[in-house]
Order: C-alpha cells, then sequence, then structure tokens
C-alpha cells in the first residue's frame, strides 16, 4: 500500500499560512506539518527529516511547501532547501515556492491575459510592477517576448526590476517608467494593449479616465483585492467582462484560477521526487490546466 502523501509546510511567518494549509488539505494531502517562523538555519534538519525517513522509491510521496508573506525570505528558504538535497543519492524531494501567492497569482494573470492577447506580440504595462507579484508577471510576459514597461513611483526601483528581469529571460524586451502620480498614467499606457495592476492592497492605480482615454488597450488585469480597486471600474468579481470594450479581470475573477493552479501545483509535487516549482514551472503548470 503506498505510504499517506505528507507536504512539509515551511513557513516564514511565525504562524503558518492558514489559507495554504487549507489549501493543501483540500488538494488532498494526507499529512500536514507545518512550520511556522523557519529561517534558513531551520532548514537543514527539516530536509533531513524529509529525505532520510523514506526509500527513495517512496520519497515521491513528501514534498516541500514554502510559504509566508516575505517573499525574499521564501526564495531565500528555496535557495537554502535545495543546498540539502542530494540528487546524487536520489535523495531528494520536490519543493513548491508560493511565498504570498505571488507565483500562482501571477501565472495565473498572465495565463488569463494570454486567452485575448498573443502575448508573443503584445506591450505591456504593469503598475506595482516592482512588488514581488508585479514582478513575477513582468517577468512571465517578457519571456512570451512582448513588451514590458514596468511601473514604479520610484523609476530606479522599475530599472533594478528590469535588470533583474534581463538577467533571467534572454533579449528581454523591459523598459521602466516612472508613475509617481497617476498623472503619469497616460504616458506610461502609451501604446499598450495590456495593463496588469499589481499595487499594494487597496490603492488605486489607474483611474477610469486614463484607461478610457487609451485606445489601444484591449485587457486589463486588476490583482489588489482590497477595494478601492487598483484600476477604478474594475470590479473584484470581473472575469472576462466587457468594460468600455476593453476586457476586464479583477482579483478574484483571477482568483479562481489561481486557486486551481496551487491545488494542481501540490498534487504535481507528488508525482514525482525531483520536483521545483516556482515561477516558471507554476506557469507551465498553468498552460497545461487553466
Ligand atoms: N488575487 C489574488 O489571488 C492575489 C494573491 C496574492 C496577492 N494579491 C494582490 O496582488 C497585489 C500585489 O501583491 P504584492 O505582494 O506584490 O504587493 P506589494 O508588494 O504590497 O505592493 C506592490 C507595489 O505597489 C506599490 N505601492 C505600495 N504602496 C503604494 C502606495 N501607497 N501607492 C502607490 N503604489 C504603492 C509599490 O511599488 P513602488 O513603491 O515601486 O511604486 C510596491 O512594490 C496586492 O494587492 C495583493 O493583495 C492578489
Amino acid at each position: 500500500m503506498d505510504k499517506p502523501t505528507i507536504l512539509v509546510q515551511l513557513d516564514t511567518d511565525p504562524h503558518p499560512s492558514t489559507f495554504d494549509r487549507v489549501v493543501a488539505v483540500d488538494a488532498g494531502v494526507q499529512q500536514l506539518f507545518s512550520y511556522g517562523g523557519v529561517k534558513p538555519a531551520d532548514v537543514m534538519p527539516l530536509v533531513h527529516g524529509c529525505i532520510f525517513t523514506r526509500g527513495p522509491k517512496e520519497l515521491h510521496r513528501t514534498a516541500l511547501f514554502i510559504g509566508g508573506s516575505d517573499v525574499a525570505a521564501g526564495e531565500t528558504l528555496l535557495a537554502e532547501v535545495q543546498k540539502h538535497l542530494l540528487p546524487a543519492y536520489k535523495l531528494t524531494v520536490s519543493v513548491m515556492l508560493d511565498s504570498n501567492g505571488a507565483n500562482t497569482t501571477a501565472a495565473a494573470a498572465v495565463r488569463a491575459a494570454s486567452r485575448h492577447l498573443d502575448l508573443s506580440q503584445t506591450s505591456a504595462l504593469v503598475l506595482g510592477g516592482t512588488g514581488p507579484v508585479g514582478q513575477r508577471v513582468a517577468r512571465l510576459l517578457a519571456r512570451h517576448g512582448g513588451h514590458v514597461r514596468i511601473g514604479s513611483r520610484q523609476k530606479d526601483r522599475a530599472e533594478a526590476v528590469c535588470r533583474a528581469i534581463r538577467a533571467t529571460v534572454r533579449g528581454a524586451n523591459v523598459e521602466a517608467v516612472g508613475t509617481v502620480s497617476s498623472s503619469d498614467a497616460p504616458a506610461a499606457l502609451e501604446g499598450r494593449q495590456l495593463v496588469v495592476t499589481a499595487g499594494a492592497p487597496g490603492v488605486l492605480l489607474l483611474p477610469r479616465k486614463h484607461w478610457t482615454a487609451c485606445t489601444d488597450l484591449q485587457v486589463m488585469i486588476d490583482l489588489n483585492g482590497v477595494p478601492p480597486a487598483g484600476i477604478e471600474g474594475v470590479e473584484l468579481t470581473d472575469k472576462a467582462v466587457n468594460r468600455e470594450e476593453v476586457i476586464a479581470y479583477g482579483a478574484l475573477g483571477v482568483g479562481s484560477t489561481k486557486m486551481k493552479l496551487h491545488k494542481a501545483a501540490i498534487l504535481e509535487l507528488f508525482e514525482k521526487n525531483t520536483a521545483i516549482l516556482d515561477i516558471e514551472e507554476i506557469y507551465a503548470l498553468a498552460q497545461r490546466i487553466a
């Protein structure tokens, strides 16, 4: 008989995310071990406990999930986990990173855009593009080959994001724009077919008068789930809703795909013991299932 599936949740926050725990249970995980406040120095024994307990043929029934509100801290934990896996001896378990839902949310948003636009030919604007979600959205869009403008209140922060994307995506066509106030929106939006807003919760980034004036705009996606919306006139529940001849998605409209993707990614962890599910892999999964 197969051993039970075990998901070991390493969360960088003091209390392991209840959201991630509920999704794990709903995805069918049989045993969930949750650890909070996990620091890099804690990782080695936690990984060893996973890889030295079951035989190589059973290790696909154990997996690690890294979460918490601090995405950079999650990335550090992922790097630390990878240091302690022993692939040369087949002593590995699959790992997924989804701190703050950044990977699943960004993948779901870009997947939504791809249903309406050929992203290899799309000019896009990502507002709030310096946050973890916005950075990932911009990276996925750049990988498709379109031109991506990344907006920030501080242009040098957007420039740093552009540099990071160019370092990982060969030939990335990315440009930083300063969006100090909404009055900068018309210039940033010029020639854009797609806008994604990934600003902080409850921050209006794009007033209606600006997006309605952009004649090229075809699709707009707002990821902010806390009213007021990031794009004025987009409702939380919008899912491919026509708003003044622009296809609109709100945070909950994208959220249903995000949830489906999150559960599917958890299940994928148990397919083999070697998967590392970060943004690119989670987006590839979105392209297959959503
Ligand atoms: N729908 C879903 O399923 C889902 C899941 C996860 C997250 N989310 C949402 O996705 C959004 C992005 O998440 P995140 O974690 O990447 O966000 P974040 O780091 O909190 O903020 C993103 C960016 O917003 C800008 N910003 C912050 N405060 C601002 C203000 N007062 N005025 C204007 N701009 C401001 C900042 O950019 P600059 O300082 O560079 O301008 C920041 O880098 C959030 O609204 C989050 O709630 C949705």
